[in-house]
């Protein structure tokens, strides 16, 4: 029987192992996850900033929200692909924008791929959710096949019909392809949340005006968090009214599925493009010949209902 326990949701927590480059919306997705699941740990990847900074940056978010949660940092560059960062949406520190405080404490290990194995082998019905690269994951299933069918499932946020690192790839399976086409090909329950659903789900002034109207420091700190990540959002694209607040996306599809839309389809990534390395290929064709699907890809979200749960969230931790 899979650890669980009643939430602000309907049913049980999922149990969650939480695999991160935080990341602003990697923080937001903290907040989230450790409101609404079962957290059995967080596990850090090279991704928006170097392993070191995503891991200080995850020690730093469950400072603030008073967790104790574990967190175990993994991989420091990708499979095969060179470590390549997203500073200029991030900041140098990968968590720019706000007075963070230092970690009271160290990682609890450098072993994430052994306590994602671990923990899959000895609690049933883990949800396994990457938010940045996905070599960690891919590490995991490489080294303990047997995950495949121990995890309840992975829910990841990556992808979509269009990219934002290229024209055709989208940062976290841009940063390591080979990884992200191992966990697209493992076989086991999959729910993608791409471009297409994040880009709907956008930290708007108002949006972060409710967060800031939240008393205390944990949503001053958030507010001022979203600000610095939307202003790096607004100011690169032509048409956002703010940044795109991606990872938490991958959460609320386990927590909160109601407030999504979601279609099977058949997705593979591509290795080897001159310009789409990194694509996500989703079959889309309403042929008998279309590939059976591997996947659940989210296509929309209610948007504000889904913002005022982080809203609540942030609230629940502000108490
Ligand atoms: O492309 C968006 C994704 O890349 C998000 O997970 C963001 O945190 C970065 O990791
Ligand atoms: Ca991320």
């Amino acid at each position: 029987m899979s650890p669980t326990s009643m939430s602000p949701i309907a049913g049980p927590k999922p149990s969650i192992i939480l695999d991160c480059d935080p990341g602003h919306d990697d923080a937001i997705a903290i907040v989230v996850a450790a409101r609404h699941t079962n957290l059995l740990g967080i596990t850090t990847v090279a991704g928006n900033a170097p392993l070191s900074l995503t891991t200080r940056n995850a020690l730093i978010m469950t400072d603030l929200l008073g967790l104790d949660t574990p967190v175990h940092s993994g991989a420091e560059r990708p499979l095969v692909a060179p470590p390549r960062h997203a500073g200029y949406v991030h900041g140098a520190s990968g968590l720019d924008g706000a007075d963070l405080p230092d970690p009271s404490r160290p990682a609890d290990s450098d072993h994430a791929i052994d306590f994602i194995i671990d923990t899959c082998r000895s609690t049933e019905g883990v949800w396994l959710v990457p938010i940045g690269p996905m070599t960690n994951i891919a590490l995991a299933l490489r080294a303990a096949p047997d995950l495949a069918h121990r995890i309840a499932g992975i829910s990841l946020m990556g992808g979509g019909t269009f990219g934002n690192r290229t024209a055709a790839a989208e940062f976290n399976l841009w940063a390591d392809p080979e990884a992200a086409a191992m966990v697209f090909e493992y076989g086991g329950p999959l729910i993608m949340s791409g471009l297409d659903v994040t880009h709907q789900f956008q930290a708007t002034p108002p949006r972060i005006d409710a967060v800031r109207a939240v008393p205390g420091r944990l949503a001053e700190l958030l507010a001022d968090l979203l600000t610095f990540f939307s202003h790096t959002y607004t100011t690169r694209h032509d048409d956002m009214g703010g940044a795109a607040v991606h990872d938490p996306i991958a959460v609320m599809a386990l927590t909160h599925p109601d407030l999504f839309t979601r279609v099977a389809r058949h997705v593979v990534i591509e290795t080897r493009g001159e310009h789409t390395r990194g694509m996500t290929l989703i079959d889309q064709r309403a042929l008998i010949e279309r590939h059976p699907p591997n996947c659940d890809v989210l296509t929309h979200v209610d948007d504000d209902a889904a913002f005022a749960v982080i809203t609540e969230a942030i609230a629940a931790f502000s108490r």
